[in-house]
């Protein structure tokens, strides 16, 4: 599933950055968050990778836009994961606050829990179950989407805002056919 990137010399080079934003939380309350990329990025087709690691990472630019999946995430989260995994990422007393997880959680890891699931027995003998979502497109065909949103709760850049009011780049022609290849409808 893991893309190659034969064009890396031609992507734009982004550079870390540093600024206060403001934004409104769920109870109409005003946060004020500091967002920070965590590294230096660029830009390839619409998405956003860490140079070191070429794993995708969540972007916000000058004019205060999220990138697509980041936004995409937000929007998919309350669809796919909300019901175990409560609003916002953060927990339900049934599975894991994955805001907190992801503080640690590799990217790599993240994948493969989703994709394959991971039942852990309890102290008194009860099993916690994270299905396998392997075979689910809504879900397979956005696991970066997930990740970023999650990932950028977890960091304190993105405050608990509905997707509706984010501000976001325009979903971009290969976000667009990579969508519709992996739903099978080209
Ligand atoms: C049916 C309930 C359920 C749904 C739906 C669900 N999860 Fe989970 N998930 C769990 C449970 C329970 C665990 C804890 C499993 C364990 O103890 O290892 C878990 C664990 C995880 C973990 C590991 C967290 C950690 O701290 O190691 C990740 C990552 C995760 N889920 C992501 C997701 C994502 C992303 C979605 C939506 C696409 C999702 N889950 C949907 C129940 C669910």
């Amino acid at each position: 599933m893991r893309r190659v990137f034969t064009s890396i010399g031609l992507a734009s080079v982004l550079f870390v950055s540093v600024h206060a934003v403001s934004i409104a939380a769920d109870d109409g309350a005003s946060n004020e968050v500091v967002y920070k990329s965590p590294g230096e990025s660029y830009k390839e087709d619409g998405k956003y990778f860490l140079k070191e690691s070429d794993n995708p990472i969540y972007n916000k630019n000058d004019k205060d836009e999220w990138d697509w999946l980041t936004f995409n995430g937000n929007r998919r989260y309350h669809a796919e994961c909300h019901v175990c995994h409560g609003p916002l990422g953060l927990g339900s007393s049934f599975a894991p606050a994955l805001a907190t997880s992801l503080k640690t959680l590799s990217y790599e890891k993240f994948r493969d829990v989703v994709v394959n699931g991971r039942s852990v027995k309890q102290p008194d003998g009860s099993v916690n179950s994270m299905p396998s979502f392997g075979n689910n497109k809504n879900v397979m065909c956005f696991l970066d989407d997930f990740y970023l949103y999650l990932k950028a709760r977890a960091d304190g850049v993105l405050g608990p805002i509905p997707h509706r009011v984010m501000k976001k780049e325009a979903k971009s022609k290969d976000i667009r056919e990579e969508e519709a290849e992996c739903f099978g409808d080209s």
